[in-house]
């Protein structure tokens, strides 16, 4: 019998309930080649990262006139420069001089902040200046260059939009969807949450040995809880994972936490959690969050569990989940075929007094733990699948979508 093939009884309906209502994406096992093959790394740059809108940051990190984000997108062999200009709106650009190509402002890091005075940006080797609209403001000795028409030396532009505060860009020179239409009914059923309030950012990040893909996957379904989440959250053992909807290339589910008897939390967290539940800011607001969500409205409801292609997730639990946790997001992002840039980040209220801030700091740490253990897997997973010995791994029906990912991994890669 092949490895993966039926010995359960019953149908495949019954079997896979939510798998089967999309039969498009079928119920066979899925191809290892695309985690581990360098030529499908190099054609996922062009025909999947410069192609579709990218979340690169929220508005709230660059909430002033002036103020701007750089943003490396390794994937893409370039960085993003997100900059807001004096009437609100938000530009951006590539991090490229027109000069002679210097970086215009210079990277610390995977993400680098700061301000441009009188809303001007200088390149450091020759000090031309540019608008933070783009356009070159002056040029130190102009008059010394040929025939210099400054109006083709601005900044190279990159399509930018915003949804719900999440700034997107799209790498090709003329996006193929608007924004809007690439969330299509993804982005109507997150909408209308006040992630705005949530101002209060902690933020995990580590480069994994893994391809990008083995961490996004191993995000995407709950099928691990009970084993990889043992140590930190015995009483997720119990669980529903449900409510599992796709739209397009993007998906979500519900995540739901069965509480079980004589399985409290820690004294500590029983009070940090106490601490924030008092709190009009941060108690479970399960009211906020979007009608179609959890339309029972269960007080066992986790968060909303969803994937954004290509690489990005946003939990939504308006504090019903991780105690004053509002929402969380994950990024994916390529290095190499063997390498990742995996960044998480909790989403709060902000605190109004110490205690508040402990318990946050308290609920982030006992997250991070979580990750710890979420990450744990990655790099044997990448390593072991390396081996060549598999050429497919198979799917449970609460992994669909992992299932949709690659579904439409593929259709992108297909396409001329
Ligand atoms: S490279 Fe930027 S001013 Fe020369
Ligand atoms: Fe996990």
């Amino acid at each position: 019998m092949k490895p993966g093939s039926a010995r359960a009884t019953g149908t495949i309906a019954a079997r896979m309930p939510w798998t089967s209502r999309y039969p498009e994406l079928g119920t066979g096992p899925l191809p290892v080649e695309p985690i581990i093959s360098p030529a499908l790394f190099e054609q996922e740059r062009t025909k999947i990262f410069k192609r579709v809108w990218l979340n690169v940051g929220r508005v709230e990190e660059i909430a002033n006139p002036g103020d701007y984000k750089v943003k490396r997108l390794d994937v893409a062999r370039t960085s993003a420069i997100l900059v807001r200009r004096p009437g609100g709106e938000i530009c951006a650009f590539h991090n490229i001089c027109p000069h002679r190509g210097n970086k215009v402002i210079p990277e610390s890091g995977n993400e680098t902040f700061g301000r441009a005075r009188a809303n001007l940006l200088t390149c450091r080797f020759h000090g031309w200046v540019f608008e933070t609209a783009g356009a070159v403001r002056s040029i130190p000795r102009e008059e010394a260059f040929a025939d210099l028409h400054k109006a083709c030396f601005g900044l190279r532009p990159i399509a930018c939009e915003v949804w719900e505060g999440f700034i997107f860009v799209n790498l090709a020179a003329e996006p193929e969807q608007s924004l809007t239409d690439y969330l299509g009914g993804f982005g109507e059923h997150f909408s209308g949450y006040p992630y705005g309030e949530s101002t209060a950012r902690y933020k995990y990040s580590a480069v994994l040995n893994c391809n990008w893909k083995v961490s996004l996957h191993a995000f995407s379904e709950g099928y691990h809880v009970s084993t990889i989440h043992s140590g930190t959250s015995p009483n997720l053992m119990r669980f529903e994972h449900k409510d599992f909807r796709l739209f397009g290339p993007h998906s979500t589910s519900a995540f739901f936490v069965l509480p079980i008897a004589g399985l409290e939390p820690s004294p500590a967290s029983a009070l940090f959690r106490e601490v924030l539940h008092r709190s009009e800011r941060h108690r479970p607001r399960l009211h906020e969050i979007p009608p179609t969500m959890n339309h029972e409205r269960r007080t066992d409801f986790l968060f909303e569990f969803p994937v954004i292609f290509p690489n990005m997730l946003l939990h939504l639990s308006a504090g019903n989940g991780y105690p004053g946790m509002t929402y969380f997001t994950h990024h994916f992002w390529p290095l190499s075929v063997g390498q990742t840039l995996w960044e998480g980040t909790n989403y709060f209220r902000p605190p109004e007094s110490a205690s508040e801030r402990i318990a946050i700091a308290h609920t982030t740490a006992y997250h991070r733990n979580g990750w710890l253990e979420d990450t744990s897997t990655m790099e044997d997973t990448h390593a072991a699948l390396s081996s060549g010995v598999l050429e497919e791994i198979v799917l449970m029906d609460e992994e669909i979508m992992i299932r949709n990912t690659h579904h439409h991994w593929d259709r992108y890669m297909r396409a001329a």
